[in-house]
This record gives structure tokens, C-alpha cells and sequence, in this order.
């Protein structure tokens, strides 16, 4: 189940911030824009004024798919998407061509114009493709910036090595658009998720009574959906099953089953559990059913006292552990009281590998909010997320995860 898998070039999902600056490589970024979007990357450009003297927003319009960005306090486009949710939302800001003025405002932490004021407020992975006359390209300025970018993890792609535009020869070429693309791919390939395959459940359940009544929670979905995102960040492939939610679904998930009831449930996680590395049961199922279902509405009848039987429902989290004992799995525990005696059990009876566990009583319940505080339980011991908006935590509880997952695939080749 945990064999390592090959990762073909797709950035399915990912979403690319392509800055363009000003040098006469920039014919190549429309280029580079149409292959990223051919291997499924949802592509936002951004073009410096210098730019626009080698290429027209236009094309890069027409080539991504999106309106092209380059003022910083454009009004209409702020409306939009300001330029600090335009930051967040990137995965990857790829700037080529990258000129040595441009690689200079970076490396000084300049936020003069758009694009580096967006590379200043992104927390994402920044790239970046040297385009440049030989002579610029060696110059001790350049070379410094060079390598104090490369300190602050910023990747250089390239420049490659041949005829320049200028009439020289040497060091300072963009790489070919092709290369970029393969680059970036593998930017996301030291992802820590990439290459499995993880199954969330998310969501309440309902459980009808007669067509129109029934019993459910308040479980909004926002954290399992938050959870089920970052997984997709960091490159899993993953398959949500989610009961009803007020939460809009994730939009970068590619798999999702929608069910109503806990057994619906149930027979979708099992239906997909077959190659999953990962399962993670974010859902707040009904523990009971009730035993029958009225094919129509349930009349009253004058009774003061209306009783009514419950089955118990199957504890998808125990049947999957049942079914695949290996498979590395997650559960929930939202307790009102005793939070981590309560979890540490839980873990025992479910034979869960970690369990996220929240308080759900007075202040701190999490039901509905988009703040949330985790107790992470395993048989090593505690550990503390947030408080902390939910999608935040989650991006927190998928690295715990990975890191768990991978120390447990370490133990299990050394035994
Ligand atoms: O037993 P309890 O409902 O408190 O356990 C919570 C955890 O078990 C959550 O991870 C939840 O998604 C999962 N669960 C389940 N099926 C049930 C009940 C809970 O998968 N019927």
C-alpha cells in the first residue's frame, strides 16, 4: 500500500501565479502559461509595466484563461480579489522571465510594484526563470542576489547557456518553457503528501424519521473540508465523502461522493477505500438511527409522549480499520468533557493511528466555526494545534500526519 509511485508532470489543481517582467524573453510566457494550463494548473498572470513593451496582456489574457493583473491599486480588480487574497491563493509564484532588475527589488524586499509586492506577501513557494544579458547575469550584484535568494529557499530555474538575444553567447538564457513546467512539477513532488492517496470523510449525517424529518448535527463541514484542501496542497490525491454541510465543497477536490446517511457513508468510504494510504474520518456520523423509516409523513395523533426506537449505526472509522488493518487512519473526537482520557480511548477502541480531538462545550466548541483548537493523541503522547482558524489547522494536521505517516512506513522497512 505504500509503495512509492511515479509522478508524471500535473499540476492538476495547482494553482500558478506567473509574474512577467520585462525582458525580451517574456515572448516565451505565453508559451509557458498555455503548457501549464495544459497539464491542469489554473494559471493567474501578473506583467510588470517593462513587460508589456514585449508581450500584450492581451495574449496572456488569451492563453490563461484569466484576466491579467499589473496595477496594484486597481480598483475593479480589487473588488475581485484584493492583492493579499491574490498572495494567499497561489501555491507557486513563477516569475519568468525574471530580469536582474526584477531578481534585485526581490531580493531587497522592494514592494514597489505589483508582482513584488505579492512575492513580499505570500507565504508560498517562489521561483523564478533568470533572463539576462551574460554580462548581468555574472556580475557580482546579480550573483549576491542570486544566492541570497537561494538562502531564503527561493528556487532559480536556470538561466540556460547559448546565443543570446543581445548577439552574445554565454550564461543568462530563459529555460525553454518546457523545462519550467517539468521544474515546477517537481517543486510539488517533495510535497508531503505527494503520491498518496487519502479518503476524508466530512460532514454530518441525516437520518430520516419519515421523508421530510430527521436527525442530524451541527457539524458544518468547514474543518473536514479544510482538511480535505490541504491534503490536495500537499499533493494527495484525494477522494472526500461528505454527508450534508452548510460549508460550499472544497473546489480543488477532484473526487468528492456526496451521502446523506451514516450506511450511505459507509458504502462509499468502502467503495473507495481500495489503494488509500491515508484515511481520515473528519465526519460527525450519528452514533443511532432510527429503527424504522415511515415511507410517509408521520401524522400526531393527540399522544402526549411520542417514543420512538434507535438502532446503532456502524462505526465507519472500526469497519475500515476491520477491513484494512494497515491502513494509516485518523479519527475525531469531539468531547464535551475529559477531552484526552476520553481521545485516548477512542484511540484503543478504533485502533486509530492518531486522533485529532476538540473540545465542543461552552466557548471553545468548535461546531460551526472557523476556529479551532486540536489535541493530536497518538501512543507517543500530546500535541497542541491553534487556537487557529480551521484552515490554518488543517495545513498544521496534514504536516503532523505526513510526518507520522512516512516515520511509520521508516519503522515498518527496519523491522
Ligand atoms: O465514537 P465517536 O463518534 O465519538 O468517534 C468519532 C470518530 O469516529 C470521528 O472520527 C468520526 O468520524 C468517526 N465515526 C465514524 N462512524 C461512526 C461514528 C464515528 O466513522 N458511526
Amino acid at each position: 500500500m505504500n509503495n512509492p509511485k511515479s509522478h508524471p508532470v500535473s499540476l492538476h489543481g495547482k494553482r500558478i501565479l506567473l509574474g512577467v517582467t520585462g525582458g525580451i524573453a517574456a515572448y516565451k510566457s505565453a508559451e509557458l502559461a498555455r503548457r501549464l494550463c495544459e497539464v491542469g494548473a489554473e494559471v493567474r498572470v501578473v506583467m510588470t509595466k517593462n513587460s508589456e513593451a514585449f508581450i500584450s496582456s492581451l495574449t496572456m489574457q488569451a492563453v490563461s484563461g484569466n484576466a491579467v493583473r499589473s496595477e496594484t491599486f486597481d480598483e475593479e480588480a480589487e473588488a475581485g480579489m484584493s492583492h493579499i487574497e491574490l498572495a494567499r491563493w497561489a501555491d507557486v509564484i513563477v516569475v519568468a522571465p525574471a530580469t536582474a532588475a526584477f531578481i534585485a527589488r526581490l531580493t531587497h524586499g522592494f514592494a514597489d510594484d505589483l508582482l513584488t509586492t505579492l512575492c513580499l506577501a505570500s507565504e508560498s513557494k517562489i521561483a523564478i526563470a533568470p533572463a539576462m544579458n551574460r554580462v548581468m547575469w555574472s556580475s557580482p550584484a546579480t550573483q549576491n542576489n542570486i544566492n541570497q535568494l537561494r538562502e531564503r529557499a527561493i528556487t532559480a530555474m536556470g538561466p540556460d547557456s547559448g546565443d543570446q538575444a543581445c548577439g552574445e553567447v554565454g550564461p543568462g538564457r530563459m529555460l525553454q518553457p518546457e523545462e519550467i513546467v517539468r521544474q515546477v512539477n517537481e517543486l510539488f513532488s517533495s510535497e508531503a503528501l505527494t503520491g498518496l492517496r487519502v479518503l476524508v470523510t466530512a460532514g454530518s449525517t441525516w437520518e430520516a424519521i419519515d421523508p421530510v424529518r430527521g436527525i442530524t448535527n451541527l457539524s458544518s463541514g468547514k474543518m473536514g473540508y479544510a482538511i480535505a484542501d490541504a491534503a490536495v496542497h500537499a499533493g494527495a490525491d484525494v477522494t472526500l465523502v461528505s454527508g450534508p454541510a452548510t460549508h460550499p465543497l472544497p473546489n480543488r477536490v477532484a473526487n468528492v461522493i456526496k451521502v446523506t446517511s451514516a450506511r450511505e457513508m459507509l458504502e462509499a468510504v468502502m467503495t473507495h477505500l481500495d489503494g488509500q494510504d491515508i484515511f481520515i474520518a473528519v465526519a460527525a456520523v450519528a452514533d443511532y438511527r432510527p429503527q424504522t423509516q415511515a415511507a410517509s409523513k408521520i401524522k400526531k395523533q393527540g399522544e402526549e409522549v411520542l417514543r420512538m426506537e434507535f438502532v446503532r449505526n456502524p462505526d465507519i472509522l472500526a469497519e475500515v480499520k476491520e477491513k484494512v488493518p494497515d491502513l494509516f487512519s485518523v479519527g475525531f473526537a469531539a468531547e464535551t468533557d475529559n477531552l484526552i482520557s476520553e481521545a485516548r480511548k477512542k484511540l484503543l477502541a478504533k485502533r486509530a493511528d492518531l486522533i485529532a480531538a476538540n473540545s465542543v462545550s461552552g466557548e471553545s466548541n468548535a461546531l460551526g466555526s472557523d476556529y479551532n483548537t486540536l489535541q493530536l493523541i497518538d501512543r507517543a503522547g500530546v500535541v497542541s494545534l491553534g487556537p487557529a482558524l480551521k484552515t490554518r489547522i488543517a495545513v498544521d494536521l496534514i504536516q503532523e500526519i505526513s510526518a507520522r505517516f512516512h516515520a511509520r512506513g521508516t519503522l515498518q522497512s527496519t523491522r
